[in-house]
């Protein structure tokens, strides 16, 4: 992930346009010659974020953008052959923040829609680690990013269909970070609280929100650091040991 000043070289970020990702990469030290590719769904809006991108990272910072859909999953292991070519040949970081808060209500009237969630947020997003952890074994290196949640610490009646899926992502992300680790990968767990964005625009903040820079902020720290499970803010940490070892008739009196 480093050059040999300790500056980022390559960044593939599924999701392109995530508020939390591009806060990351603000964040990151992205050297003259590094490059970044955004990939997601809406290449225009995409070609328009890059533009901004660029400009933030300063001259020498290529940024390019790709077209990808985390739901096309057979499409994913040429798409990581094709995003290493893009970036130089390897890919040193990849930030993994595709995702969709979903409509409860919805999901649990309409469950094809609430599949569409599911393959969001888990589903098509772990086939796409598991295409990035077979180029992460081929380089024999390589740090992955995954955007869990503590929403998936234990699942709420609010929003179970989203929680659900950021519990099977942050499993998933611990047994692959086990997987990956003697290939020279790493793999970084985040677990943002709320964060107040375009995810969440329009809903009451939960207490300890927090914002993308501060996200993007403990991100970088943690890719130029040894941590390897990031809760933000930190004291969701403790928050949410206590909430999981709650007794179930106490937790489903809890608002929200
Ligand atoms: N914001 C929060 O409060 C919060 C808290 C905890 C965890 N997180 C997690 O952190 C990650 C980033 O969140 P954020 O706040 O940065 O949200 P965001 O700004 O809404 O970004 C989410 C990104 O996911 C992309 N995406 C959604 N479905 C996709 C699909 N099928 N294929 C490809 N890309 C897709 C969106 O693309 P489009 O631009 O095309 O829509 C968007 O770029 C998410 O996984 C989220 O669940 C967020």
């Amino acid at each position: 992930v480093k050059d040999a000043l300790g500056g980022v070289q390559s960044v593939l970020v599924l999701g392109g346009r995530s508020e939390l990702a591009l806060a990351t990469v603000r964040s990151l030290d992205v050297r003259p010659g590094g490059r970044v590719l955004l990939a997601g769904r809406d290449t225009v809006a995409l070609e328009a974020t890059a533009n901004d991108l660029g400009r933030d990272l300063g001259a020498g910072v290529t940024v390019e953008v790709a077209g990808w859909d985390a739901t096309e999953s057979a499409g994913h292991a040429a798409f990581v052959g094709q995003a290493a070519a893009k970036l130089g040949g390897d890919i040193d970081l990849v930030l993994v923040a595709a995702g969709v808060l979903g409509d409860q209500d919805r999901s649990e009237t309409d469950p094809a829609y609430a599949a569409t969630v599911l393959d969001a947020n888990f589903t098509g997003v772990a086939a796409a680690l598991l295409a990035v952890a077979g180029q992460v074994r081929t380089q024999g290196h390589g740090t992955l990013v995954v955007f869990s949640s503590v929403a998936g610490l234990r699942a709420r009646r609010a929003n179970f269909v989203y929680g659900a899926s950021k519990a099977g992502l942050d499993a998933f992300a611990e047994g692959l970070s086990a997987a990956l680790a003697p290939a020279g990968g790493r793999v970084i767990t985040v677990r943002p609280g709320f964060v107040k964005g375009r995810m969440t625009a329009g809903m009451t903040a939960a207490p300890f929100a927090t914002e993308p820079e501060a996200v993007g902020k403990a991100v970088a720290a943690a890719v130029s650091g040894r941590r390897d499970v990031v809760y933000v803010p930190g004291i969701l940490q403790a928050v949410f040991g206590v909430m999981r070892v709650l007794p179930r008739a106490v937790f489903r009196k809890l608002p929200g």
